[in-house]
């Protein structure tokens, strides 16, 4: 049993927790030494010196895997870091966050990917990279692709814009099935979005906003999954919204197509009747959806259509999101809100069993980024995802899924204060998060 990279040297125990085994949900406490859990049982011997960490009325699985994170450096440091993204994403139970490439510069170098991941080294939270697809990001020329996949890159994407041309896209499918990685996609069809920054419907109508049709996105998840199966690459659809969507999906997967597809936790909760009083903190790319939508997205959440939760933090600085609701920049932050937000309506709402909820949040999403041990592995990441058991590598969290809070945007660890969330009464919150067996955070507040 060789420690991981970077592994915490002291001994922790998680005493009283309802732990996530392969046997399913068990009354267990457990002990970690040298980032590796070493004990489980019913009651264990405490090492000397072992900080005891508190899990009774608590559920104890993999830590989180966000697919989906705008860490915003380099180039929009004002709107967040990756010491503060990644500080907000160990609070909100993340054990490692893929970064998006729409910084600036874009990640669509080699040197840009590099100085990514090195700043992530140390973090309390692992830091995987997306690249981009296109130079720039501009949908044009495809970008060095197995420079960035020779740094561990396992999914590329030109994501705040889809890749709008469907030869562009052809060729950067068929490259990704050559370097064995995955191609993940922003379905936004620009043409039939036509400037449209809310969901065209009754809200849009009534408001005077723009809107762009359900259509827009799924026009090129079509696409995408009939270019992905003349391909054979493995695709992902990023922040999936519509109901349109989540069929699209099913068949296609019925069909043997290599699909993943992911869901934030906003479309999991708000529909676009929140746009009401014009708050850009509503904007989100996607828009927010009609009832209709949400509801098959947590059927297909439930059901294994759509694989995993990802948040699409996007921060962005006040300066930027006090604009009129038109000219505001979409985004909405949700590290860490996600957990509450998804237990609330995937298990509590939809009576989704707990071992699916760790799935959606863990396993799935660090299988399709490959932190599940099978991917490259140059910078160090540990492996994620996994059902607690002896021998496995200790990134834990200690989710507690009674406790009742309130959320004030001037708490959060994110250096942005753009929640849809802001003032809600929240159920459900992270108590521990354990990286590499360091207890990086305790009692729902950072050690770092
Ligand atoms: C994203 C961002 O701000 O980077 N915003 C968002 O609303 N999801 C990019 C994007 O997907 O448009």
């Amino acid at each position: 049993m060789n420690a991981p990279f970077g592994a915490f040297e002291h001994p922790v125990v998680v005493a009283g927790g309802q732990v996530l085994t392969e046997r399913g949900l068990e009354r267990l406490d457990l002990v970690v030494h040298q980032g590796i859990v070493v004990e489980l049982g019913a009651s264990v011997d405490h090492p000397a010196g072992a900080t005891v960490l508190d899990a009774s009325g608590a559920l104890v699985g993999p830590s989180f895997v966000d697919l989906h994170t705008h860490l915003r450096e380099p180039g929009r440091e004002q709107a967040e870091t990756i010491e503060t993204g990644t500080r907000a994403a160990a609070l909100g139970g993340y054990g490692a966050v893929v970064a998006m490439p729409n910084t600036e510069p874009t990640m669509d170098t080699a040197a840009v990917v590099h100085m990514v991941l090195e700043r992530g080294r140390n973090a309390p939270c692992e830091v995987a990279a997306a690249g981009a697809i296109t130079v720039g990001r501009l949908g044009a020329q495809l970008a060095p692709m197995a420079e960035l996949a020779a740094l561990g890159v396992e999914l590329f994407t030109d994501d705040g814009t889809g890749v709008q041309d469907g030869g562009v896209a052809r060729r950067a499918m068929d490259y990704c099935r050559g370097l064995g990685v995955t191609y993940a996609e922003h379905c936004e069809d620009l043409a039939i979005a036509h400037g449209g920054c809310v969901h065209e419907g009754a809200w849009s109508a009534l408001l005077g906003l723009p809107g762009q049709p359900a259509a827009a996105e799924e026009a090129m998840v079509a696409r995408d999954l009939l270019l992905a199966a003349t391909t054979g690459a493995r695709l992902h659809l990023l922040h999936l919204s519509t109901a349109g969507s989540v069929e699209l999906v099913r068949q296609a997967k019925a069909r043997g197509v290599a699909v993943t597809a992911e869901v934030a936790p906003h479309h999991l909760s708000l529909t676009d009747a929140s746009l009401k009083g014009y708050d850009p903190c509503f904007k989100v790319n996607p828009p927010l959806r009609p009832a209709e939508h949400l509801e098959a997205l947590l059927d297909g959440l439930n059901d294994g259509t759509i694989d995993a939760v990802a948040t699409d933090h996007a921060p962005h600085t006040p300066e930027l999101k006090d604009l009129p609701f038109d000219q505001a920049p979409p985004g909405m932050l949700g590290l860490e809100t996600a957990a509450s937000i998804t237990y609330e309506q995937l298990v509590a709402g939809r009576g989704a069993t707990i071992e699916r909820f760790f799935e959606v949040m863990a396993t799935q999403p660090a299988k399709i980024a490959r932190l599940d041990g099978t991917g490259a592995r140059p910078f160090g990441h540990s492996v994620h995802g996994q059902r607690v058991a002896v021998g496995t590598t200790a990134n834990l969290v200690v989710f507690d899924p009674e406790v009742r809070w309130t959320l004030e945007v001037d708490q959060l660890a994110s250096k942005a204060t753009n929640s849809p969330f802001s003032g809600a009464r929240l159920v459900g919150k992270v108590r521990h998060c354990l990286l590499r067996g360091e207890p990086v955070v305790t009692d729902a507040r950072s050690t770092r």
